[in-house]
């Protein structure tokens, strides 16, 4: 199948990879242009516009860092776009009303639309291993099903457009709350004096144990973030449109609006291209 794939950035261009992998004929697109270098070796035909790419695919594909960036790469002027009989597959984390809004635009410019976020990060990206949430229409995602299986085994049908948004700032409101409480503890074992590893056993033989708490342990011990899997700034973009979301629900949300504020204090210490744990330092008010 010919398809084409809107931004290669740390998701993206393994996720274009696994297109190429599985067999399809993939055109890709970057706004900054040097990343689809290593994608162009392995096989992908480089698209040099927006333009271009949004109108050689069957299946356009989109993995950007936000609902602006998908805009405008879908709609870069006022003119009216055609995507008559393409789909276009948005694979970035926006909220449930910009992808609903994103699937208007869609249909009215003639074509189909599927939401499709994931959870993982890029080493499931890469084994296409990824949890792929999809909101769209049944037949859509019966359709797209198979192509889908290029980023994950089982794509998940969570319901219509806005679902699959909804589910995927649901999950990653949690990568950011306990990472936060997860840092205040071991900031106080550290400030306390007492030894990582003992705290570390009692933690991981009880209830309250998350995996997440030893894959970021080391990246906190050893105060290196620079092997960024998810950036700081997106779980910050992430956590804004979870209490967006949330509030409109009427859901009591202060408690996200301090993971909120140390996110927001992650980015002023200037981490905010780094990995999302660098967190533990505004907690700590340590430097990297
Ligand atoms: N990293 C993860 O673990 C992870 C996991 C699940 C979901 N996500 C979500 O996946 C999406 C991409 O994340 P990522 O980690 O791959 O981020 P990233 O490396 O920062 O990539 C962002 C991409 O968006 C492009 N972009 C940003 N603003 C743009 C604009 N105004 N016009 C055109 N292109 C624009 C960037 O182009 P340039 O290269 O030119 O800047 C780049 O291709 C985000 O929505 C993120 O929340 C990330």
């Amino acid at each position: 199948m010919q398809v084409s794939f809107i931004g290669t950035g740390l998701m993206g261009s393994p996720m274009a990879e696994r297109l190429l992998k599985a067999g399809h004929e993939v055109y890709v697109y970057n706004r900054t242009l040097e990343k689809t270098v290593p994608l162009k070796q392995k096989g992908a035909k480089v698209a040099l516009t927006a333009h271009e790419a949004r109108h050689l695919g069957e299946a356009v594909f989109l993995m950007l860092s936000d609902a602006v960036a998908v805009n405008e790469m879908l709609f870069p002027t006022d003119e009216e776009e055609k995507f008559t009989g393409q789909t276009v597959i948005q694979m970035s984390t926006i909220s449930p009303d910009e992808s609903r809004a994103v699937a208007e635009k869609i249909i009215t410019a003639g074509g189909d639309y599927l939401e499709a976020p994931v959870l993982g990060s890029i080493p499931q990206a890469t084994e296409g291993k990824l949890v792929v949430m999809v909101g769209a229409q049944e037949k859509l995602y019966e359709k797209w099903h198979t192509l889908l299986e290029a980023f994950g085994p089982a794509p998940i049908h969570i319901g219509e457009v806005g679902k699959a948004a909804a589910m995927k700032l649901a999950l990653n409101q949690l990568i950011a709350s306990l990472t936060s409480a997860f840092s205040l503890s071991l900031g106080m074992i550290m400030k306390e004096g007492i030894e990582v590893e003992q705290f570390m056993n009692v933690l991981r033989n009880s209830a309250l144990y998350a995996k997440t708490f030893d894959v970021k342990l080391n990246y906190m011990l050893k105060n290196d973030f620079s092997s960024v899997n998810f950036p700081a700034k997106h779980l910050l973009k992430d956590v804004r449109l979870t209490l967006d979301e949330a509030k409109s629900l009427g859901l009591e949300t202060v408690m996200l609006e301090a993971v909120q504020e140390i996110l927001k204090k992650t980015v002023a210490m200037g981490s905010s291209d780094m990995d999302y744990s660098v967190l533990f330092n505004a907690v700590t008010n340590r430097k990297v």
